[in-house]
């Protein structure tokens, strides 16, 4: 079947049912794939998803937004300059999901309490960093885009 999407901005078509196969897409990772782990969080119209519970048709003719599409004009998005800056990236497998569900999250809620983030990142799992300097790069991007 072939979807028709607005992808990262730009209007894409393909024949295929998968973002990082054939929109040569990899940020959104492949994990559970039972909508546990978040780390193929991805934006559809605005709304944080986890990709691997959506089938391609589900998006014909919306706007789906991955990692790659937060970065602009070959700047980082502020989101990921705080993941690098404040340690919060160790294998990096996580990191794509977590980027987008803070994303998400400052765009609604540009000044989150420990609580709303801990909310807000709750089906993001990471097994490496303990989640502090996750909580430190949301908090550093938060101030950022205040
Ligand atoms: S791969 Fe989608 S939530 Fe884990
Ligand atoms: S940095 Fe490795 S799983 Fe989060």
């Amino acid at each position: 079947m072939k979807i028709s999407v607005s992808l990262n901005g730009e209007p894409r078509e393909v024949d295929v049912n998968a973002l990082r196969d054939g929109f040569g897409l990899p940020g959104s990772k492949n994990a559970c794939e039972q909508g546990e782990c978040g780390s193929c969080s991805v934006l559809v119209d605005g709304e944080l998803v986890c990709s691997c519970l959506v089938l391609a048709a589900q998006v014909d003719g919306h706007e789906v937004t991955t990692v790659e599409g937060l970065a602009g004009n070959g700047e980082l998005h502020p989101v990921q300059q705080a993941f690098v800056e404040a340690g919060a990236v160790q294998c990096g497998f996580c990191t794509p999901g977590l980027v987008v569900a803070t994303a998400d999250l400052l765009a609604r809620t540009p000044d989150p309490g420990d609580d709303e983030i801990r909310e807000a990142l709750s089906g993001n799992l990471c097994r490496c960093t303990g989640y502090a300097k996750i909580f430190d790069a949301v908090r550093l991007a938060a101030g950022r885009l205040a």
